[in-house]
């Protein structure tokens, strides 16, 4: 086994959890309507479907929770934040936002106009859904390489520079408002980007004049990929590395429940002075005043404190070291997963797994029920059911490259024991995986489907 660093902190407080009997979950599956999202947390032990909002608080930042400043305007909390944002980021305004699906809807509003496109390496589907809401066409030109299965390849989350400058002559710059990358690429497998490809990315955009803007979620763990193993990069900080990553945009969108490790927050961020009035007036009507944004004083204080612990390279060693040892032990057992592991979860390529069930029987919904009726392990189905969607020329439904399941770790939360615990629950569902069998959908709403459609099993 190789080494993967212990947790570089001790537990203070705990939360119990409890696994409930087998009929017990197989009345929840039920009644949840085959979807793990119907499920209550008493209902779940090991809760793997989201590092979303879900990772454990530090002292210092409970710490800061107790000194943050609820003034409606010019809040001590805010310019707290303000300071670690210009450390960090160094745009130069930021409005904070209640999450970051809040600050794609700001961006999206203020940008986009119907039948304009946006392209990314992936979008993530809460901003694929925020511009899909605008009448916008989100487009993906991830690098070829994201669909290789083979575990050499470091960046699998780069953007493919020859398909996005085709793509901008093909539809013209004048009807791309905005271009986007993802860092890491969560739709992707959690994958990194590299330092030279954000570069890349960056002259194409500059080159036609389309203002760029990362989606910036799990920036420390991008960071601390391209320390690892992008040349050049050994001896720079965390911190130096996502400074550079950022000096190359001119703005970006963060879900702070990720990489700054608290239960709720984001931020919206960019250089436009212009852009940034419409952006004011927006959060106001729909977050609240430019310097809470729909947060409360103290939430900003805890994601000031969490910017800076994400970027601590002991945390960031150790985290991704969890994810590699999950992956390792999952491929011992014959699971099929991405790799090299991602930054935030492992991704099980279901559709792998399971051949017997096509793509229109989601193979990832229905391992996704297994986990959970196995071992009460929830995860999160991110393949046919939460990507495929109709054409909006022909209709004709378009299904994603693959069907993978993710286990996504929340951050500083379950022990390696935890981990070993999963692992034998997969052993067990792989003895009995050619017994599986797919689910249809039978209710669902037009957008991200994913989160309320109801299931039967075929
Ligand atoms: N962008 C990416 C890459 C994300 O992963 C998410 C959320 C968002 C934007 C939206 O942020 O939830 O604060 O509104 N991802 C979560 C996940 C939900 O489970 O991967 P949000």
């Amino acid at each position: 086994m190789s080494f993967h660093p212990p947790e570089p902190f001790r537990i203070k407080m705990v939360e119990p959890i409890h696994l409930i009997d087998k009929p017990e979950r197989e009345k929840a599956l039920k009644r949840a309507g085959y979807n793990i999202f119907g499920l209550n947390s008493d209902e779940v032990f090991i809760d793997l479907l989201t590092d979303s909002g879900t990772g454990a608080m530090s002292q210092d930042q409970w710490s800061g929770i107790m000194v943050g400043d609820e003034s409606y305007a010019g809040a001590r909390s805010y310019h707290r934040l303000t300071d670690v944002m210009n450390e960090i980021f160094g745009f130069k305004h930021f409005v904070p936002t209640h999450q970051g699906r809040a600050a794609e809807n700001i961006l999206c509003a203020v940008i986009l106009k119907e039948g304009q496109y946006v392209p990314s390496n992936m979008h993530f589907d809460t901003t694929e859904g925020n511009i899909r809401a605008r009448g916008g066409r989100p487009t993906n030109l991830v690098c070829q390489e994201a669909f290789d299965v083979s575990p050499d390849i470091p960046f699998k989350g780069n953007m493919d520079l020859d398909k996005l400058e085709e793509f901008i002559n093909k539809v013209g710059p004048e009807n791309i408002p905005l271009g986007m990358i993802t860092i890491t690429n969560n739709a992707g497998g959690g994958q990194p980007v590299s330092m030279k490809n954000l570069r890349g990315v960056s002259k194409i955009y500059r080159k036609y004049k389309i203002p760029f803007f990362i989606d910036a979620c799990r920036f420390a763990e991008n960071s601390y990929f391209i320390k690892l193993r992008e040349p050049g990069y050994q001896d720079k900080s965390p911190l130096e590395i996502a400074q550079e990553i950022f000096s190359l945009a001119d703005g970006a969108t963060m879900s702070a429940k990720k990489d700054a490790i608290v239960n709720i927050g984001g931020f919206l961020a960019t250089n436009d002075s212009e852009l940034f009035e419409k952006v004011k007036s927006d959060c106001i009507l729909r977050e609240g005043f430019i310097t809470y944004g729909g947060l409360a004083g103290r939430d900003l204080d805890a994601i000031a404190i969490g910017l800076r612990e994400g970027l601590q390279e002991d945390y960031l060693a150790y985290r991704l070291g969890q994810t590699a040892y999950l992956a390792s032990e999952l491929k011992k057992i014959g699971i099929p997963v991405i790799e090299p592991a991602g930054g935030h979860a492992v991704y099980i390529n279901a559709g792998e797994l399971l051949p017997h069930i096509p793509q229109p029987e989601f193979p990832g919904q229905a391992l996704s029920v297994e986990m959970y009726r196995e071992g009460a392990i929830r995860s999160v189905e991110l393949g046919s059911v939460a990507f495929a969607y109709p054409d909006p020329d022909s209709g004709e439904m378009i299904y994603p490259e693959l069907d993978l399941v993710r286990l996504a770790l929340p951050r500083r939360t379950y022990t390696q024991s935890h981990l070993d615990y999963v692992v034998e629950v997969m052993a067990r569902i792989y003895k009995d995986k050619d017994k599986l069998s797919g689910y249809q959908i039978v209710k669902q709403p037009k957008l991200m489907r994913h989160f309320s459609a109801v299931f039967e099993p075929i």
